[in-house]
């Protein structure tokens, strides 16, 4: 059986930045499982379904075709038969997926369709609850985290160099209504798994927490 590394933590902690670079180190495969949150959103918006509405959502979601693959060292899915990358970024995306990834019924779809990836090796996956519910048993455990000024300031950065018209405060407070919905949810919160090592990347470089990560998997922590 390949390994899994957790990597958790809240929204521009960098846990995608340093996952890719951990995966690139290692050889291992990365996936992103909150672009599966997405892809459940990003469907039933393309469905036109109210994402309020959890019985229509898992609806959509239970209707589409899911298959999973891996290219270019990441694990990535299509539904339908389309490969959403730009569209799980975007602005209803970005506003709906708390809300969804919030109904039981979709985590339970998302965790196993996750837990399944490890038959196409070993992977670097990010997310929540990857430590706690996904590979619980895992030795490799991290997580990720930064001053909320300074999470927003990355989130922020970002849209900007994307082109997106965003106000900084608007950031702030998107990552601010995230952050909470993630960690008071009642599926799944946003917790320390037992065990993770943490790291507090606010005066890190992306560079020096991927070579933490990858010093302590080396050394089998
Ligand atoms: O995946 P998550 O939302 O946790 O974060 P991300 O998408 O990796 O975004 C983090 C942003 O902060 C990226 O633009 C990184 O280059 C930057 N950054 C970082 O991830 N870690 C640091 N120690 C410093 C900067
Ligand atoms: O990149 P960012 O950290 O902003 O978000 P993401 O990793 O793409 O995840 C989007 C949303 O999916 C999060 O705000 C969570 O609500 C949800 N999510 C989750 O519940 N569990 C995960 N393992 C990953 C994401």
């Amino acid at each position: 059986m390949g390994k899994a590394i957790a990597i958790d933590g809240p929204s521009a902690s960098g846990k995608s930045s340093v996952s890719k670079g951990v995966a690139v180190e290692l050889g291992f495969i990365y996936v992103d499982s909150g672009a599966l949150y997405r892809g459940v959103t990003w469907q039933a918006i393309r469905t036109g379904v109210d994402t309020t509405d959890s019985a229509a959502v898992l609806d959509s979601m239970h209707h589409a075709e899911w298959d999973f693959f891996v290219q270019e060292g990441a694990a990535i899915f299509s539904i339908d038969g389309d490969v959403p990358v730009q569209e799980l970024r975007e602005k209803g995306v970005r506003e709906a997926v708390a809300g969804v990834a919030a109904i039981s019924e979709v985590r339970k779809f998302v965790v196993e369709s996750l837990q399944s990836l490890e038959n196409f090796g070993s992977l670097v996956m990010e997310g929540r609850d990857i430590g706690t519910v996904v590979f619980p048993d895992s030795p490799y455990k991290f997580y990720l985290d930064a001053d909320p000024e300074e999470r927003a300031m990355r989130r922020y950065r970002e849209l900007v160099a994307a082109g997106e018209d965003e106000k900084a405060h608007e950031v702030m407070d998107s990552l601010k209504k995230r952050d909470q919905i993630d960690s008071t949810r009642k599926a799944d919160p946003l917790v320390v798994a037992p065990g993770a090592q943490k790291i507090d990347s606010t005066s890190m470089t992306l560079d020096e927490v991927v070579q933490a990560v990858v010093d302590a998997v080396k050394e089998g922590l």
